[in-house]
C-alpha cells in the first residue's frame, strides 16, 4: 500500500507547559527543550508550548524572580531554535480564558480526586510526620494545581502532553475532569494522554543524582565558558587513576557526554574509557563537546536577554494566536454550562425539554354551545390557556397557528390577545412565564 500523504494523517496536537522557576539547566535542555523543538518541526504536529507563570506563583512569592525567570525561559526556548511562526508559544497569564476555564473545571472536579494528588499528599504527609496540622503551609494554589493544569491542556484540545514521570498523575486527572465535564455537558473536550519519551535520558547532575535545582547540582544552559568548564571539572568521578579502565555504566560524565555527542563520538568515548583515559582528560573532552553544542545558542540567548521588548512582542503575538482558539472555545463552554445571554430563553427551553410525549399541545374541540374552542395544555395535560369561542374550526386553527408563531400578546389581566382581540385567558394558577415557556417549547420541537 502506498504511504499516506502527510495531509491525510491526522494532525497531532502536542502541548506542554514550562514552569518559570529558576534558570534553565542542561537537564531541562536535553530532557525537554531539545526534543520539543525537534517535535515542533514535524509536519504532522501542531505544537503548543507555554510559560506556566500562574503555576509559578504557587511556589514563589518573589515577583522579581517570576519575571526574571519568565524572561530567561522564553529566551532559552527561542535561542534553542523554536520557530514561533510554526508553533503556539505563549505565556499562560496572557490567556484570561485559562483561569475562567479553571473555574468551570473546578466545579466538576471532585475534591477527593485532588486530595490524592501526589504533590499535595506529600505536603500533608510531611506535616503529619512533623506533628503539624495536615494542611500547614499548604496554599490552595498547590491544592488546585492539577485543575489549572487541566485547563491549560483541555483549552487547546491537546492529544499528547510530553511531561516527566512526576506529571503523569496530573494528565490522568485532566482526563478524569474532562470526561466528567463531557458526560455532564456533551463532548467538548479531547481526552489527553501523557507522552513519556523513553529515549530521552534524564541527565545526571554534578553529584550523579538527577540534575535538579532542588539538589543544587545543575549546570546552567548558558553559563559562560569559564564557569561551564569549572562546573564540568567538578563532576564527581570515582578514584580510578589514569591508565585504569573506567566504567561507562553509572558514570555521570559519560551520560552527559552521550547527551550531546553523536553516536560515533559516544563510541569513541566508550573506547577511551575502556582504554583508561584520565578523568581530567575526559572532562576536558566533555567541556569541549558541550560548549560546541551550546555556544551558538548562548550567543543568541545573550542577544535576546538584552532585548526583552523583542521577547515580550513574540509572546504577545503567541497569545493572540492562542486566544484565537481559546476565546471561541470558551464561549462554547460557557454556553454549555448555562452561562448564557438571557434573551435566548427559547434555547434554554430546548435544553430543558422534557422527555418525548411530554410536550405542551393545543387541543381543539367543540362545545355544546356550537362554538369551537382550544386549550393549550402542558405535558401533563393541565391547562395553561383556555380559548374564547370561535365561529369555525378554521378560525380557531388560524389563531393557534399565530400563537405558535409567538404573536400572542399576554396582558397583565391574563387575557391573551391577537391584534387587540381577546382569543383566550390564562388558566387558574398560570402566569406569563408558563405560557411563554410552552410556546418556546413548541417552537423548538
Ligand atoms: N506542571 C508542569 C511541570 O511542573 C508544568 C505545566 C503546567 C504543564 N501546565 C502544564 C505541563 C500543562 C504540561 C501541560 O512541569
Amino acid at each position: 500500500m502506498p504511504a499516506q500523504p502527510p495531509s491525510a494523517r491526522p494532525v497531532q496536537r502536542i502541548l506542554t507547559g514550562i514552569k518559570p522557576s529558576g534558570t534553565p539547566h542542561l537537564g531541562n535542555y536535553a530532557g525537554a527543550i531539545r526534543p520539543a523543538v525537534e517535535a515542533s518541526r514535524s509536519v504532522d504536529a501542531e505544537s503548543f508550548y507555554f510559560l506556566a507563570d500562574y503555576h509559578a506563583l504557587i511556589s514563589t512569592t518573589d515577583p522579581v524572580r517570576v519575571q526574571r525567570s519568565t524572561l530567561e525561559i522564553a529566551a532559552t526556548w527561542l535561542a534553542a531554535g523554536l520557530d514561533t511562526e510554526r508553533v503556539w508559544f505563549y505565556r499562560q497569564s496572557d490567556i484570561p480564558e485559562i483561569p475562567e476555564l479553571t473555574w468551570l473545571l473546578t466545579c466538576v472536579a471532585g475534591k477527593g480526586l485532588l486530595n490524592r494528588a501526589h504533590a499535595y499528599k506529600a505536603s500533608v504527609d510531611k506535616n503529619l510526620a512533623d506533628g503539624e496540622d495536615p494542611d500547614a503551609g499548604v496554599n490552595m494554589g498547590l491544592f488546585m494545581y492539577p485543575v489549572l493544569m487541566a485547563a491549560d491542556i483541555l483549552m487547546f484540545k491537546a492529544h499528547s502532553v510530553p511531561v516527566g514521570r512526576d506529571q503523569i498523575q496530573h494528565i490522568e486527572m485532566a482526563r478524569d475532569i474532562a470526561a466528567r465535564f463531557n458526560h455532564l455537558y456533551g463532548e467538548h473536550f479531547v481526552l489527553p494522554e501523557a507522552a513519556i519519551d523513553e529515549s530521552v535520558a534524564t541527565l545526571p547532575g554534578l553529584d550523579g543524582r538527577k540534575m535538579s535545582k532542588s539538589y543544587d547540582n545543575v549546570i546552567p544552559c548558558f553559563a559562560p565558558p569559564a564557569e561551564l568548564k569549572k562546573l564540568i571539572f567538578s563532576i564527581v568521578t570515582d578514584s580510578r587513576l589514569p591508565g585504569e579502565p573506567k566504567e561507562t555504566e553509572g558514570s555521570a560524565l559519560f551520560q552527559l557526554y552521550q547527551a550531546f555527542a553523536s553516536a560515533e563520538e559516544t563510541e569513541a568515548m566508550r573506547a577511551a574509557f575502556a582504554g583508561g583515559i584520565a578523568w581530567g582528560e575526559a572532562k576536558q573532552l566533555l567541556f569541549e563537546r558541550v560548549d560546541r553544542a551550546v555556544a551558538p545558542m548562548r550567543e543568541k540567548y545573550e542577544a535576546l536577554i538584552a532585548q526583552p521588548a523583542l521577547i515580550e512582542a513574540r509572546l504577545r503575538e503567541g497569545a493572540e494566536k492562542a486566544r484565537a482558539i481559546a476565546t471561541p472555545f470558551l464561549a462554547e463552554l460557557r454556553h454549555a454550562v448555562g452561562l448564557r445571554r438571557l434573551d435566548t430563553a427559547a434555547e434554554a427551553r430546548v435544553a430543558a425539554k422534557p422527555k418525548a410525549g411530554a410536550l405542551p399541545q393545543f387541543k381543539q374541540y367543540r362545545e355544546a354551545d356550537g362554538r369551537f374552542y382550544f386549550k393549550l395544555v402542558d405535558g401533563h395535560g393541565h391547562p395553561i390557556v383556555q380559548s374564547a369561542g370561535f365561529e369555525s374550526p378554521k378560525l380557531a386553527g388560524q389563531s393557534i397557528a399565530r400563537l405558535k408563531q409567538g404573536e400572542g400578546e399576554l396582558l397583565a389581566s391574563g387575557e391573551l390577545q391577537l391584534d387587540g382581540a381577546t382569543v383566550g385567558t390564562l388558566a387558574e394558577g398560570r402566569d406569563g412565564d408558563s405560557y411563554r415557556a410552552a410556546i418556546a417549547e413548541l417552537a423548538a420541537a
